[in-house]
This record gives C-alpha cells, structure tokens and sequence, in this order.
C-alpha cells in the first residue's frame, strides 16, 4: 500500500490549476478581474498566438507593495476577506471579484509570469516565478503612477498534456475576447482595450453616468443591439433586474449572446438561462434565441459564489423569487414592445430596394397584383377604359375608398390602402407606410385569442351545418380521436366516423369560414410530431399555426377594405401582434423619411 504524503506545493498549485485556468481566456479572466478588485480605470490587455504564448495584462490599481506582492503568489493569500471580531471569515459577504487567494500561484506554477507592481507609495518591484519556481524579489523602475503589469509567457509549459487540449489560436482568441467582454459589460466605469497578435480587436471608453450602461453595451454588442432592445429595470423584495433584452424580431441561432450578472459577476447560470427561455417561449422558435444581458443586484447574502473553482455558477438563497422576477421583467417588457419590430428590418427592407431597372406600365403593376388598381383584365372587358364607377362597384376594394382624412391614419397601424400579392396589406399612416404579413399577424391573433379563451375557460366552436366526413389511415383518424377531449376544449369537434374516417361537428369559431377537412389532416399530421405526454395546449402555439393556415385570412387570399382595416385594428388590440410565433415580424414600417431617403429627397 502506498502511504500517504502531504504533496509538494508546486504539485498543489498544478491540481488548483487544473481548476481555475483552464485555457489562456482563464488567465485573462483572472488577470482581469485582480485588475478590477485593485480599482483599476484603466485595463489593457495583449495577447499572442491565441494567449498561448504571451498574455500581458497591465491596470492602474493600487498596486501592491514589496511584502504583499511576496504573499500574492503564495495559495490561500488574499487581501479580499477579513475576520469579524470574533475571528469569524465571512464567505458570505463577498464584495470582491476574487477571494480564493489561488489564481496567482495556480498561474505560476504552469506558466513563465512576471509581476511588475508600483504601490502608492511610488516603490516599485518585479517578482517571476517559472513552473512554481519563485525567484528573489528585485526593485524595479517605477513606471508611471501606481498599478501592476503582469506578463504570462509559455503557457502551460509545465503542463505540456494540457497544451493538447488548447484549441486554434482563433478559437483561443475568441474565448478571450468573449471573457472580456463579459467584464466589460459588468463595468462600463472602466476602460478596456485588448491588441491580439499586433492587431487591435477592441477599444472601450470609460463611462459615466445614467447612459453608462447602454453605451457600453453599444460598444460591444453594436449599435443594432441598443436600438432593438429594450431597457429592463425592476426591483422587488430588494432583488434589482435590470439591463437590456432585445426584441424577439432581433434573434439569433444560438444563447452565446445571453450575457448574465450577478452582483456585476458575468455568471453562466441554467437558473437564468431557463427563466429568460421560458419569456420568451411564446415569441420564438425552439431553435431560436433573445440577445442580451441582464444584471442581476441582491444582498451578497442572498447568493453564495462560492460554488465553483472559476466562481462562474452561483447558487441562489431563493432561486424562485430570482426567476419569477426575471420571467415577470421580460414578459412586461415584451409586453410593452409588443407593436416594436425590429428597425434593423426595416433597414434591412431599405437596403433591398432598389430603383427598378425599367419604368413599369400599368400592366406590370396589374400583373404584380397590386388590388388598389383596376386590372388589366378591366380595362380589356371595359375598352373605353374610363368607366371607373363601374369598375369601383365590381371591386371589393378601390382607390379612394378611404379618405385622407379617415381617422384610422391616426392609428399605429393606420387605414389600409391596398392588398398585393394576395399577400401583404399596404397600409397608411400619417407619417409613413406599414407593410402587413397577413398569414403572420393572423396566426399570432389566433394563438393569442385561442391563449385567451383558454383562460377563460374553453374556446368557442362553430357548428357545422352538415358535419363534415374526412377520410384518412386509420393510424391517423385514431391519433386525432384519443385527443378528442383536448380538441374540443380548442374549438374543434370531432367522432368516429367508421374505420379510418372522422366527422367534424364544429370548428373554432375565430377561424371564420375554414377547410376544415385539410386542417384536420394536418393536425393529424402534427400529432406525429408531439409526444404524447404532451398536452395540445402546451403544444398551443403548433396547433395555432396549423389552425391558422387554414383559417380565413391565410396568404393567397384577397381581402376587402374592411377585412383589412379590421385585421389591422385587431392586431393593435393585442399584445404581442409585433412578431409572429416565429419570432418573424407581422409587419413592417417605412417612415416617410426613410422613403424619401430611397429616392434620395433627403
Ligand atoms: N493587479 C493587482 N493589483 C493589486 N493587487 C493584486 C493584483 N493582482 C493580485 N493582487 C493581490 O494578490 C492577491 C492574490 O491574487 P489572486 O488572484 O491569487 O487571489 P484573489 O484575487 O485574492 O482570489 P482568487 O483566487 O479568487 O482570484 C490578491 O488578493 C491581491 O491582494
Ligand atoms: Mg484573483
């Protein structure tokens, strides 16, 4: 049997370095953060190779003295926690990024570094220590006002089986870059900057004030982002949520770019990644996620960091009041912004539109479908060509029917104008035009009314004069049938018909005239996909797409004046209507300036 032995220091370092670096993005996230902890303004950081070779991160701290400086590379040495008077060491009351008193020595034992340090006082000192080998401590110039500069050489030299794990230098560099920006969030109060292989990536300004936050987060997530989010600020039971969401229209393939904090500590937590999912559920695809970053600020007391070696999970004293108040921001923001699209669609509209390539005749507009206008057909049935009243009786829709002074302009969605392509309703508004999806706002006004009837206990139905028999495999007609129940409370009755038949006896009453027999098949389809420890209402929003498809105002069908005007009103009365289930926009605005921007009046 082996006996047991106490290990060797420098062995003891390399095991807490096992932990807590990682890959070069550690060692910045450290470095970092020291720099933070000594009240830092001023933060630059170099890299080389993807930090493999060279990490350099300089701050104008405090600085540390010729004694703390020998202490600093020592385990279990940290100037950030102190003892009460009964010699009680509080780990619950941490203010500090740091508090382990391990990253320095866990950096030293596995790389080349070099501390130069300048203390208030004016001294200045420069300590290395190689693998764990410390070196004498040794003056050094001083080198402006106080603060420290660290270099890290080589690392993992002492390590070599960690290298193998390191990725390309771009993805090393990518992880940097990603750290940084994550502490950069947490303190736009400071200034960053960070030059990879020569080349600058970034420079970030110091900020102050109430706009601090926002123009740091302009900064690094992009102007796009502060003008498609919404700015969040909520305080309940001492728990503050704050920062900026952005609007479901501006999503993305992947939660990379959910930033999250906890007392200004960028944290990865399930507990709010799954609070923001569960916002956002009813406004996004599965596979489709929010851009933000959300602060979260409550008594140190309330949240123990001291869970994980790198501190980038914490555990919450009341994990429930954090995600309900999460959840309840989010969802009243996005309540809110339920009539904002995002504006960098409408740029992206802008930068589509081109001048056409020849003048269009009226036949190309006929052609084109633009319903306002008399057709093509018209004037060939009608040769004289003039004849607009009787043209304007024939069609469910006309020019002029609606007045300039019509009070809908007034309203955000305004008076629709015309349908085109059997497909979009162009509408007007006092001071642009909006670009309606009809498919889209549709499904959205049945899935948020179907919500509501839910609530209010069933949805209504509509029965069918003559039921209607719908033939299909037998599979399929007993899918449908062991839903019956849960069918019926969304509107839709149906019974056995026989094998492999069903009769629909009624319909949801908010999908108007309908086909019901297709939408039958299809929600028979649909039950393919759904598990079946599912409920139909939790699969609402599936169900609400498949019934709008077949429900009135589905593309390819023309509506009148007044179908259009009353969709639009309805949209405006719900919340929500901004974004189809999708998280696609329902429609679109162009600003009269952005128009006359197009054709170069501005
Ligand atoms: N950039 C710096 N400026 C001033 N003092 C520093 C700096 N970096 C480290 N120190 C001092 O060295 C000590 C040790 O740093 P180290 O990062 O190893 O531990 P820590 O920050 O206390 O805790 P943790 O291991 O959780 O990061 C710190 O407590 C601090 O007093
Ligand atoms: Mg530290």
């Amino acid at each position: 049997m082996t006996r047991i032995q106490l290990l060797p220091r420098k062995t003891i370092n390399q095991i807490a370095a096992g932990e807590v670096i990682e890959r070069p993005a550690s060692v910045v996230k450290e470095l970092v953060e020291n720099a933070l902890d000594a009240g830092a303004t001023q933060i630059d950081i170099i890299v080389d190779e993807g930090g493999k070779s060279r990490i350099i991160v300089q701050d104008n701290g405090h600085g540390m003295s010729a004694d703390e400086m020998k202490l600093s590379i020592e385990r279990h040495a940290t100037s950030k926690l102190s003892a009460d008077e009964q010699g009680n060491w509080d780990l619950l009351n941490i203010s500090t990024m740091g508090f382990r008193g391990e990253a320095l020595p866990s950096i030293g034992s596995v790389s080349r570094m070099q501390i130069k340090s300048q203390y208030i006082s004016g001294e200045a000192w420069e300590l290395r220590v190689e693998g764990g080998r410390i070196s004498d401590l040794q003056p050094c110039p001083p080198f402006g006002d106080s603060g420290t500069r660290i270099k890290i050489s080589d690392l993992f030299f002492a390590v070599p089986a960690r290298l193998k794990f390191l990725k390309t230098d771009r993805a090393e560099n990518m992880a940097i870059s990603d750290t940084l920006k994550r502490l950069a969030m947490a303190r736009p109060d400071v200034g960053f900057s960070l030059v990879s292989s020569g080349r600058k990536s970034f420079t970030y300004f110091a900020h102050s004030g109430k706009d601090a936050g926002l123009q740091r987060m302009g900064e690094v997530l992009g102007k796009n982002f502060a003008e498609n989010a919404m700015v969040l600020d909520h305080i309940r039971d001492e728990v503050r949520i704050f920062g900026f969401a952005g609007l479901p229209t501006y999503h993305q393939s992947s939660s990379r770019h959910q930033y999250m904090f906890v007392n200004s500590r960028p944290v990865r937590d399930k507990l709010l990644h799954g609070a923001v999912r569960g916002a956002y559920r009813d406004f996004l695809a599965r596979d489709r996620h929010p851009v933000l970053a959300l602060f979260v600020e409550l008594d140190p007391h309330q949240v123990d960091v001291n869970v994980h070696p790198a501190k980038s999970e914490v555990r919450f004293r009341d994990p429930g009041l954090v995600r309900g108040l999460i959840v309840g921001a989010l969802r009243h923001g996005l309540a809110g912004a339920g009539h904002r699209a995002s504006t960098s669609i409408a740029d992206y509209a802008l930068g589509k539109m081109k001048a056409p390539q020849f003048a269009p005749d009226r036949s190309t507009i006929a052609a084109n479908g633009a319903k306002a206008f008399p057709q093509q057909s018209d004037f060939a049935e009608n040769p004289a060509g003039t004849d607009f009243s009787t043209l304007a009786a024939r069609h469910e829709y006309a020019p002029g029917e609606i007045q300039d002074e019509s009070p809908a302009l007034e309203l955000p969605l305004g008076a629709a104008r015309a349908q085109v392509h059997e497909t979009y309703i162009l509408a007007q508004t006092t001071d642009g035009i909006v670009i309606v999806d009809q498919h889209a706002a549709h499904e959205r006004l049945v899935y948020e009314k179907m919500k509501q009837q839910l609530a209010e206990g069933k949805v209504p139905a509509q029965n069918l004069l003559i039921p209607e028999i719908v033939e299909m495999e037998e599979a399929a007609a007993e899918r449908l049938l062991s839903r019956t129940d849960e069918l019926a409370a969304l509107g839709l009755v149906i019974e056995a018909f026989g094998a492999g038949a069903i009769a629909i006896r009624a319909t949801p009453a908010l999908l108007g005239q309908m086909n019901a027999a297709q939408l039958v098949r299809d929600l028979a389809e649909d039950l393919l996909q759904f598990d079946a420890a599912h409920s139909l209402s939790e699969r609402l929003e599936d169900v609400c797409s498949t019934m709008a498809c077949h429900g009135s105002v589905r593309a390819g069908r023309r509506l009148g004046a007044e179908e259009m005007n009353a969709l639009l009103r309805q949209m405006e009365a719900t919340p929500h209507s901004g974004q189809c289930n999708h998280g696609r926009p329902t429609y679109v605005e162009l600003k009269l300036a952005d128009i006359e921007r197009l054709f170069g009046r501005r």
